[in-house]
């Protein structure tokens, strides 16, 4: 099984992912944990391109969804290998977060036919003030009008494919007792 968590910057994605991976491990699952970007040669230069303010033009955008799209092709033979050895694998973003994040959503759509998509999407829903107050007193380059088109597009494809949404506004431990609900039956675990 291929579970993802999505959601705009500061949605407690990075939080969630670590205590699910816990709560799954505890249950005696073997876990493999996926990050994107990951640590491949596409994935690296993304991190790159993404610190350079050339990023948010249309030309270098372009060049990140193909490099997202690279990245994820390559991902893909491990989601396998883990998924053969009867291991969960939950990651942090998907081919959803660039659908979310990037325009021309049938170009993205085209460049990522390819890629394995999860079985399970949960969207941590958050207001987007309240996200970006999480990032208070750290570095953080996405604006508060472009956090709402984000979360808007990320509402859009949790109703097109099916996504379980969370509210993710509130507590982390609430926020994961509401994400353990969700995958318990699919591992059959009570909660
Ligand atoms: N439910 C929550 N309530 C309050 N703070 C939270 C909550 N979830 C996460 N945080 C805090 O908000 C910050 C961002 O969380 P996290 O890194 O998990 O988000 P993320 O979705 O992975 O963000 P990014 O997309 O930027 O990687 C962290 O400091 C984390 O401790
Ligand atoms: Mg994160």
């Amino acid at each position: 099984m291929y579970v993802c968590l999505e959601g705009i910057d500061g949605s407690g994605k990075s939080t969630q992912l670590e205590m699910l991976g816990e709560w799954l491990e505890e249950y005696g699952l073997e876990v493999f944990r996926v990050f994107e970007p990951t640590q491949s040669p596409p994935g690296k230069l993304i991190r790159e391109i993404l610190t350079d303010s050339k990023a948010s033009t249309p030309q270098y955008q372009r060049i990140l969804g193909l490099l997202f799209a690279a990245d994820r092709m390559i991902l893909m033979d491990k989601i396998r290998d883990a998924e053969k050895q009867n291991k969960i694998v939950i990651s942090d973003r998907s081919f959803y977060s660039s659908l979310a994040y990037q325009d021309d959503p049938e170009w993205i759509q085209e460049i990522n036919r390819y890629i394995q998509k999860p079985d399970l999407v949960i969207l941590l829903d958050v207001d987007t003030r309240q996200a970006l107050s999480r990032f208070e007193g750290k570095d953080h380059f996405e604006n508060q009008k472009f956090l709402e088109g984000v979360r808007k597009n990320y509402l859009e494809l949790a109703q097109k494919n099916n996504f379980f949404v969370v509210n993710a506004n509130n507590g982390v431990r609430k926020v994961h007792e509401d994400i353990k609900i969700i995958v318990s039956p699919r591992i059959g675990r009570c909660v």
